[in-house]
């Protein structure tokens, strides 16, 4: 039997099926999806919200002020399908008592795996050598020709050691580290003694590391973090991977330590706008690879995060703890 008054549910696309099938049998409420791969225009955004109990999102779509309006008193749970909520105004949101969920731990091993692979294409220069190959610019094995740089004896800098920074540095231990460095908002003594890494200030971490993950939350402290300053901070010979959020690097200066020889490479697998302009002037160098924001994108992995994030609205709805209910 139906309940009399059923919940109103805004999808803004088409998720993975377990989180799909979770949606499609809650009898207790009525799901409207926006029915497509790619973003829901704002406009059907804020029709699809008005009146909802419930709003399952992407990062791809700004919860705002005016969205929030929009929804309505009756939106009392957003659940997001990822990690990141630098797409939330958790301010107004938590003024508003509205619960949030989001989607930590189902998709560190996949990014931490997408992180590694960065480092290794970037610094050993994949792209270019596979280029190379096809362009006829391979025309003997000779001593300096696309020589790169090694993880061995290296010092990796982690800023962020949270969930993806230490699993990326678990899976960068094996290849002889020798010495890893993190920074963040205080030390983190009990996660960092796996890796016997030391805390240390940003400007310290630049300049001594041999490559520099960037995997802390987008925050008004963390934005642009990664500028002028920061890159000329850092060794010639080192390479920097950001797969946090492109804001927290100043791409404008980054695109002059790469142009220049400031630092050695880049690898980035998120960008400032997304997608990058295919005539942005990144895409011109030779020193920067970048992905189009693949961290978590493995099928199961999409799948986990579809199904965390529908039970975490379904609970949120009903009243009951949610799997990953974010604290506000
Ligand atoms: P966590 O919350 O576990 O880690 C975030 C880290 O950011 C914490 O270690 C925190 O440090 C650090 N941090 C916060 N403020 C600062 C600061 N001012 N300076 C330096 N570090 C800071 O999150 P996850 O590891 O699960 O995810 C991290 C981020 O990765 C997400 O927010 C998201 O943006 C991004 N991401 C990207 C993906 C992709 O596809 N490329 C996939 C998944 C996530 P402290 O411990 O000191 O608070
Ligand atoms: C997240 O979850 O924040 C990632 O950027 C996408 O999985």
């Amino acid at each position: 039997m139906r309940p009399a008054r059923l919940m109103k549910v805004f999808v803004t696309r088409r998720i993975p099926p377990e989180g799909r099938a979770v949606l499609a049998g809650a009898a207790d409420c009525e799901v409207e999806q926006w029915d497509s791969d790619e973003p829901i225009p704002r406009k059907e955004l804020e029709r699809g919200v008005a009146g909802a109990h419930g709003l399952l999102c992407l990062l791809t779509e700004k919860v705002d002020k005016k969205l929030l309006d929009a929804a309505g008193a009756s939106l009392k749970v957003i659940s997001t399908m990822s990690v990141g909520v630098d797409h939330l105004a958790l301010d107004e949101i938590k003024k508003r008592g509205i619960r949030v969920g989001y989607t930590p731990d189902v998709l560190t091993d996949a990014t931490a795996e997408l992180a590694v692979s960065l480092l290794l294409t970037t610094c050993r220069r994949l792209p270019e050598a596979i280029e190379e190959v096809k362009n006829g610019g391979w025309t003997a094995w000779k001593p300096l020709w696309m020589c790169g740089y090694g993880l061995t004896k290296s010092t990796v800098g982690i800023i962020g050691l949270g969930r993806i920074g230490q699993a990326i540095a678990r899976r960068l231990k094996p290849f002889g580290v020798q010495r890893f460095l993190y920074s963040g908002r205080q030390p983190k003594p009990q996660e960092a003694a796996e890796f016997q890494a030391e805390f240390v200030p940003t400007s310290q971490l630049a300049a001594e590391s041999d490559f520099i993950v960037v995997t802390c939350s987008l925050t008004p402290a963390t934005k642009g973090l990664c500028n002028k300053d920061f890159f000329q901070q850092m060794k010639k010979t080192a390479v920097l991977v950001n797969i946090s959020r492109g804001d927290v690097v100043n791409q404008d200066d980054l695109y002059q330590a790469l142009a220049s020889g400031q630092i050695a490479a880049a690898g980035l697998d998120v960008t400032t706008p997304e997608p990058l302009p295919t005539n942005h002037p990144l895409l011109t160098l030779k020193n920067c690879v970048i992905l189009p924001h693949i961290g978590s994108a493995t099928h199961g992995t999409r799948n986990t995060m579809s199904l965390l994030a529908a039970n975490n609205l379904l609970a949120g709805l009903r009243g009951e703890p949610m799997p990953s209910e974010l604290k506000l």
